[in-house]
C-alpha cells in the first residue's frame, strides 16, 4: 500500500519525506487555509519541490467547465499535480473531461462504493474514501473501503482506491488489510505509527547494556 501525508504544511512533509516512505501528498482546502495566509500557489510549489510523487491539489470551483479550467492551471504547475474534484454530478462531468485530456484526477468526498464506482467509471485515477467521518457518522468506513476494492477487483477497475480522513493507525493497518491502493494520513498519526512504548525500553535497554561491555 502506497502511503501519501495529508497535509499542506511543508514542514510535516519534509520531515516525513525524507523518512522514506511517503509517496505522495493529499491536500484540500481546509488544511490549506491552515497554512497561515501563506499564497496557495506557493504552497504547492513548495511541496512539488519537496516530494516526486503525486500531489492532490483540490478543484474549488462549482461548474465542470470551471473545474476543467482550474484543472489545466494547477498541471501546469507540475506534472505530478492530480487534481482533487468533489463528487457530485459536476465533479463527474469535469473527471471525465480532464480524464481525456490526460490529467490525473482524485474523487474526493466519496461515502459509498457506489460513489466509487461511479467516480471510476467517469476516469478518476484515485477515489478518496472518507474513513474517518464515515465513523463520526455512525457508519463503517473501513467496510466501504472493502466494498469499493472488491467491485473494483471483480470488474478490473483500474482507478486507485485511497483511503482517506484516516484518525489512526488502525484505520491505516485495517485500509491495508482492506486492499487499499492508498492511505493518506495526516502527520500525528504517522508519528503514533512509528512509536511504540516497547521499542523506546529496548533501545535504552541495548544502550545501557553497552555501556557495561568491555571496548
Ligand atoms: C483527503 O484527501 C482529505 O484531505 C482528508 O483525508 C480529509 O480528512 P478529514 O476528515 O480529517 O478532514
Amino acid at each position: 500500500m502506497q502511503i501519501f501525508i495529508d497535509t499542506a504544511n511543508t514542514e510535516e512533509i519534509k520531515k516525513y519525506y525524507e523518512m522514506g516512505f511517503v509517496d505522495g501528498v493529499t491536500t484540500n482546502p481546509s488544511l490549506i487555509a491552515k497554512e497561515n495566509n501563506k499564497p496557495f500557489k506557493k504552497i504547492i510549489q513548495e511541496i512539488v519541490s519537496i516530494v516526486n510523487g503525486p500531489i492532490s491539489v483540490e478543484a474549488t470551483a462549482d461548474k465542470a467547465s470551471e473545474i476543467v479550467k482550474q484543472g489545466i492551471e494547477y498541471q501546469k504547475i507540475h506534472k505530478n499535480i492530480v487534481i482533487k474534484v468533489v463528487m457530485n454530478e459536476e465533479g463527474l462531468k469535469a473527471i471525465k473531461e480532464l480524464n481525456k485530456k490526460d490529467i490525473k484526477t482524485n474523487c474526493t468526498l466519496i461515502f459509498s462504493a457506489n460513489q466509487a464506482l461511479l467516480a471510476a467509471k467517469a476516469g478518476a485515477t484515485y477515489v478518496s474514501v472518507f474513513v474517518g467521518r464515515l465513523d463520526d457518522a455512525g457508519n463503517e468506513g473501513i467496510q466501504v473501503i472493502k466494498d469499493t476494492t472488491q467491485v473494483f477487483k471483480n470488474f478490473g477497475i483500474k482507478s486507485k482506491v485511497i483511503s482517506a480522513s484516516i484518525r489512526n493507525p488502525i484505520h491505516v493497518i485495517e485500509s491495508a488489510k482492506a486492499g487499499a491502493d492508498v492511505a493518506t494520513i495526516p502527520f500525528d498519526v504517522l508519528d503514533k505509527m512509528i512509536k511504540h512504548p516497547l521499542t523506546d525500553k529496548g533501545i535504552q535497554k541495548f544502550l545501557d547494556d553497552w555501556k557495561k561491555v568491555k571496548k
